[in-house]
């Protein structure tokens, strides 16, 4: 196990012109595979609301949720910088509320930071976090917590006065001290354009290779949502039909008796079986 990866590491990243590499994961087994790989960073997206929880979008997450994940996978995760996401609502009731909501995905869960979502509107949510100790990384462009106000998953920053308002926020950001941006779904010479204004690094999501560093769900590289793969990601290893395959392979040999074996069965003296059999005889 390497040195663990902090902030500075990731700052320092985009000074060597060093790509960052960013995964989700919400469970321990995931988290250890992939901190084993190598990658930079985990996070525990509230995307875990549809791909974990089967829900339509990420509103219906909670704090208990997260934290709940966020500590099944700091067990996992030795080495990579594991933030923790701040789902819906738990950061737009007041400073007071926002500090204690990511305390807790700190002091409860276990993760090193946390990330949320937006520009201007929670500027000061992301200064009294930051201000409590708790590093914060940003996310800007399409934001899925806002799923209702874009009327569906869009990308942003398409005409002028989004762009505008997106590098203006990204600046903010970085002014307010977040160490990383999440840029989602930007038109990917916006995102580079963006990248080359900001001294910390952005982290793409479907905002192309401009960016200082690329974050992707889980389940999108291993084909796990077998009905849907997003045009930003990629699927690597299709374990989705690996799993249905193996599945239906194991309901038929348990149906044909080729599962279980002797191998995968323990044994009892024969002696003893003997003393059963007989003893019941004399019931
Ligand atoms: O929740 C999540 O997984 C995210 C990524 C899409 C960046 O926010």
């Amino acid at each position: 196990m390497g040195k663990k990866i902090t902030i500075v590491d990731f700052k320092n990243a985009k000074k060597k012109d060093k790509k960052l590499t960013v995964l989700t994961a919400y469970d321990y087994p995931t988290a250890k595979i992939m901190d084993e790989a190598g990658v930079d960073a985990i996070l525990v997206g509230d995307s875990l609301g549809m791909v974990v929880l089967g829900y339509e979008d990420t509103t219906k997450v909670t704090m208990n949720d997260m934290v709940h994940h966020i500590k099944a996978v700091t067990r996992g995760a030795k080495r990579a910088l594991v933030i923790g996401d701040m789902p819906f609502l738990s950061y737009h009731t007041g400073k007071y509320e926002s500090v204690k909501n990511a305390g807790r995905l700190v002091s409860e869960g276990g993760c090193t930071a946390v990330k949320l979502e937006g520009g201007a509107a929670v500027i000061e949510d992301i200064k009294a976090i930051i201000s409590a100790g708790i590093p914060v990384m940003g996310h800007l462009g399409y934001t899925p917590q806002s799923i209702h106000v874009f009327g569906g998953h869009k990308a942003q920053g398409k005409d002028l006065d989004t762009a505008k308002r997106i590098l203006e926020d990204a600046l903010l950001l970085q002014s307010a001290g977040v160490f990383s941006i999440v840029l989602e779904c930007v038109p990917y010479k916006l995102a580079g354009y963006i990248s080359s204004r900001l001294d910390i690094p952005t982290i793409s999501i479907g905002s192309g290779a401009e960016c200082d560093g690329q974050v992707l769900v889980y389940h999108d590289i291993v084909g796990l949502i077998r009905e849907f793969s997003p045009k930003h990601a990629k699927i690597y290893t299709d374990m989705g039909t690996g799993l249905f395959e193996t599945v239906k392979q194991y309901i038929a040999e348990v149906e044909n008796g080729i599962f279980p074996t002797k191998e995968n069965s323990y044994k009892i003296d024969e002696q003893i079986l003997e003393q059963l059999r007989s003893g019941r005889e004399c019931e």
